[in-house]
């Protein structure tokens, strides 16, 4: 048996090495760890994967895919679960499924692995998103069958030459890409407990923000930021030039309690600057350019779709469905969004677009207003009716 290991180089997937071989059987393992975005170097990595047995460490890039095909739709839908978690973490698991279940037809592999526990979200997505992309492929998750505390797996790996972490490592569960940073556990298992600064990376401290306001103007074409400040970016610069901009104001952090899948509420503390800039930006972009029906009717699709997505389910028909109307959407989506940053508050402060919806000679309360303002009271009568007649019957 031939298995494809999503690795991460962290305790947990090393362990998954021996432990696939020696108490599963598994003759060989192959790791496949995907860069995208994190900021890490992963060359250490790729040693440490051959060091704990792997017969092949595999280091692919996959952030260029990961902004164009993940982040630039969830923007276009205002993906946000539960109204405020833009979803960092949730959307790199399909395309890590992808990956793996790619590497698994490359090398011949009959089985794919990941290290997550039984407990979490991440599970779900790489379950699912495997058995979409490829329903033969075994999937096997070491993690949620071992039974093993975070004690036992470290003297477990021991046996095997896998170092323990140097230093006492972090309380916290962190997981970090390009679009964000996920932190849990810890003393933020105390919903009371003001996260420590420690825990951020991404974003100052408000106590450390400048004293003066920035301005930024962020472009979209058909939906998808294309500059800023009028100069134009190639996708990952552009965001990471604003994850820079945007966390230096404080602004993008979250700390929220969420509905996980498995049905648990948990703690859980986020950064993601550009991601939920530009989906501030983007969602008033769409307000001067879009019909008030179509934008009411596209929060309801934008709810799902969120939910989708953390639920594990990026490669499923109703995902695909509601895309179609989100790319028919996106066609006159098109401006620049002003935002004015400053002491952790991304405020939109003014937008434009070619595609406006704007009429001025309506809106206006000065003298060119073309309103007819007599037409109002017909369209009131009617309007009103339904209310005065219960009125009527119910008052007497
Ligand atoms: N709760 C977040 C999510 O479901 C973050 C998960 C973080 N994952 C991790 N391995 N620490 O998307
Ligand atoms: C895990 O338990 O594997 C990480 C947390 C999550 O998936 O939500």
């Amino acid at each position: 048996e031939k298995v494809i290991l999503a690795y991460s180089g962290g305790v947990d997937t090393s362990v998954c090495i021996p432990y696939l071989k020696a108490e599963w059987g598994v003759k060989e393992v192959i790791t496949l760890a995907a860069d995208l975005g994190q900021g890490e170097d992963l060359n250490p990595i790729k040693e440490k994967a051959l060091t704990a047995g792997a017969s092949t460490s595999l280091v692919e890039d996959g952030v260029e895919r990961f902004v164009r095909e993940f982040a630039f739709p969830a923007i276009q839908a205002n993906a946000l679960y539960e109204n405020r978690y833009p979803l960092s973490t949730a959307l790199a698991r399909p395309l890590i499924a992808q990956m793996l279940v790619e590497a698994a037809a490359k090398h011949g592999a009959d089985a794919v692995a990941h290290g997550c526990t039984g407990k979490g979200n991440d599970q779900v997505r790489f379950d699912v998103s495997i058995m979409a992309l490829n329903p033969d492929l075994k999937i096997l998750a070491p993690a949620r069958e071992w039974g093993m505390s975070r004690e036992d797996a470290i003297a477990y790996g021991e046996r095997f030459g896998i170092e323990a972490p140097v230093k006492k490592s972090s309380p916290y569960s962190i997981d970090q890409n390009l679009l964000g940073r996920s932190i849990e556990a810890g003393a933020l298992e105390d919903p009371m407990v003001e996260p420590p600064e420690e825990v951020y990376s991404m974003t100052c401290s408000i106590e450390e923000t400048p004293d003066k306001a920035e301005y930024i103007d962020i472009g979209f074409e058909k939906g998808i930021p294309v500059s800023v400040n009028g100069i134009k970016y190639e996708p990952v610069a552009l965001i990471e030039t604003l994850n820079e901009q945007i966390g230096h104001h404080g602004f993008g952090r979250i700390d929220m309690i969420e509905n996980r899948v498995v049905g648990i509420k948990s703690r859980e503390i986020y950064e993601a600057p550009a991601l939920l800039a530009l989906i501030l930006a983007h969602r008033d972009l769409e307000s001067l350019t879009l019909t008030a029906d179509v934008t009411q009717y596209k929060r309801g699709i934008e709810d799902t779709y969120s939910q989708l997505i953390y639920r594990g389910l990026w490669y499923s028909p109703l995902k695909q469905a509601l895309e179609g109307f989100i790319q028919q959407t996106q066609e006159r989506v098109t401006g620049t969004v002003r935002l004015k940053l400053f002491k952790g508050n991304a405020m939109i402060v003014g937008r434009q677009s070619e595609n406006s919806l704007y009429a001025s000679d309506l809106a206006t309360y000065g003298s060119e207003d073309e309103f007819d303002h007599k037409a109002a009271e017909g369209f009131i009568y009617i309007w009103g009716l339904p209310t005065k007649v219960w009125s009527k019957f119910t008052q007497s």
